[in-house]
């Protein structure tokens, strides 16, 4: 689509339309996950790593200013902006986005976790109301039912919400800091059927877990490393965070031109099962997933998907301030045949909106995978394609 003008170093110029637009190629941040705050590791299918909104943030924001995210998933530009002072919007239309990301903007002191999971009582004699056998031991099984009965209960506070929070990320993985027998990774659930085949592959049975343990052991991890800094940010910004649950092109709870920065990933053209894959997660939290599933976006078809993406841009036009940005994160699809950032730069420029760069972060990586108990180590290039626009 781009007619390239220019080739110089790291930088090429395109054109599109008459504009002429600078892509830039190289390692705008490295991967190194100690560089990243602790309170980010929940995870959740196609999250984006952390310095990838810091890099904005820090570049285009100032501490105070509002950083929104329509796509929020598991709140990382959220927490990233409250980290650094920004006060933190985030909408998506699954529910568990909001109730992943509340609690760790405002999150309670350890000794109160520990006292709160102290006081709630556990009944053996309960059992979940689906079979959940293939995951859990009976007794593991009567906690979470325990656990899942007293935190759908109302009135519950900030602890509870963490409680909550952090229940529902440990339920499967592949670890014994979960409390399921060895599943598939902790952001897509197996199904029951699936999961009876893999316990019968691994020939393993679940065991007991000690799920009030595990909540204090992950707490600790998610807080441990909080710099008292970070912590004051959090507590400065917490109130005026906002965490919406609706569609990306209808959030009217938002006002005109209030956001400085926008730092988001929308679902791409393949289709990841937001909900279904977390239909466990749903479960404990009493959360219809199928219907959930209905809502999300999740186009095949490049034309369907470039619609969509233009019904939202208009709403994001709207909530921007002028002088504001916003960096669109999207990735190359269908084996690198499709760039969605040159269908994106369209969009913007029909809007009005200047386009100051696209990114491409260029990182190479060294993964090791143990899946079924095979360890290989793959190296590759892990890449992300950034549209920055400014509103005039
Ligand atoms: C690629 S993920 C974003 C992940 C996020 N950057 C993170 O780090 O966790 C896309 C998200 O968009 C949400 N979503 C899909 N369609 C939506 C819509 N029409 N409006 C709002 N959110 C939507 C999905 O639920 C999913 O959480």
């Amino acid at each position: 689509m781009f007619a390239e003008m220019e080739e110089r170093g790291q930088e090429r110029i395109a054109v599109f339309a008459g504009h002429e637009v600078k892509v830039v190629t190289k390692e705008f941040w490295t991967a190194k996950q100690r560089q990243t705050s602790s309170l980010h590791e929940v995870s959740y299918r196609a999250c984006f790593k952390p310095q990838l909104p810091r890099y904005f943030i820090q570049q285009y924001s100032s501490p105070g200013d509002i950083v929104y995210d329509p796509f929020s998933g598991r709140g990382t530009t959220a927490i990233e902006a409250a980290l650094l002072g920004r006060v933190p919007y985030a909408n998506d239309i699954n529910p568990l986005s909001s109730l992943f990301s509340r609690p760790r903007i405002s999150p309670p002191q350890l000794r109160a976790i520990a006292k709160r999971l102290g006081q709630i009582e556990y009944d053996y004699s309960k059992q979940p109301d689906i079979d959940l056998s293939m995951f859990y031991e009976k007794k593991t099984a009567a906690e979470i039912a325990s656990l899942r009965e007293y935190l759908l209960r109302s009135d519950k506070d900030e602890v509870d919400d963490w409680i909550k929070m952090v229940a529902t990320n440990r339920l499967t993985g592949h670890s014994k800091g979960f409390f399921s027998v060895y599943s598939l990774p902790p952001n897509q659930a197996a199904s029951q059927k699936r999961q009876i085949k893999i316990n019968e592959k691994l020939k393993q049975a679940p065991e007991y877990r000690d799920t009030k343990a595990i909540i204090l052991k992950k707490s600790k991890q998610l807080l441990g490393k909080l710099t008292l800094g970070e912590q004051e940010n959090l507590q400065a910004v917490a109130k005026q965070a906002k965490f919406l649950n609706s569609f990306s092109h209808e959030t009217a709870q938002i006002s005109d031109a209030s956001v400085q920065l926008i730092v988001t990933s929308p679902p791409f053209l393949n289709v990841v099962q937001y909900a279904l894959d977390n239909w466990l997660r749903c479960w404990f939290n009493g959360i219809d997933a199928q219907a959930v599933a209905k809502n999300i976006t999740s186009f095949s078809k490049l034309e369907r998907w470039v619609h969509a993406m233009s019904s939202v841009f208009k709403e994001l036009e709207r909530v921007l301030k002028p002088c504001g940005y916003i960096a669109f994160e999207v990735g190359e699809v269908k084996k690198g045949t499709i760039m969605l950032d040159e269908h994106i730069l369209p969009i913007g420029l029909q809007l009005g909106l200047s386009c100051e760069k696209i990114l491409i972060n260029s990182q190479t990586f060294t993964k090791t995978s143990n899946i079924w108990g095979v360890g290989n180590n793959a190296k590759g290039t892990n890449t992300n394609r950034i549209v920055l626009f400014k509103k005039r």
